[in-house]
């Protein structure tokens, strides 16, 4: 019985583990490459970039626009992998949380 209360414990906290690599992976690419024009938090609008806290896309819709870009917004399809677009992509849900605390 130990042993499984035991064993649970370590799969929880590998999960939250986890998690947590994936938020700071996100936030790493999107301060590396887009806080320049959008700002760490996303709401600096340079060259008329959209504040990213405010914006209401879907993930395909993101994923579109951050592959192919869209104007002045560069596309990254040949800097970032899938993942790591993907990756960036949920850090976006991040930062709009933000607006809300
Ligand atoms: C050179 C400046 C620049 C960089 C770097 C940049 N963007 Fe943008 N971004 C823009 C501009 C300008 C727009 C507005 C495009 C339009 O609608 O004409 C935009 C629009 C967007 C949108 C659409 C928002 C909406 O609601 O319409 C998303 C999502 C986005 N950017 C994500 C990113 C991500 C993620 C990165 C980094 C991988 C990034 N951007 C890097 C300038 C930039």
């Amino acid at each position: 019985m130990k042993t499984i209360i035991i064993s649970i414990a370590i799969g929880l906290s590998a999960i939250s583990f986890n998690k947590k690599n994936q938020e700071s992976t996100g936030k790493e690419i999107f301060e590396k490459n887009c806080a320049k024009c959008h700002g760490k938090d996303g709401t600096k609008r340079l060259l008329g970039a959209k504040n990213l806290q405010k914006s209401v896309l879907t993930t395909t819709e993101n994923y579109e626009i951050i592959t192919n870009g869209k104007g002045k917004m560069p596309s990254w399809k040949e800097k970032l992998s899938t993942e790591q677009i993907n990756q960036v992509i949920e850090y976006l849900a991040v930062l709009k949380q933000k607006t809300k605390e």
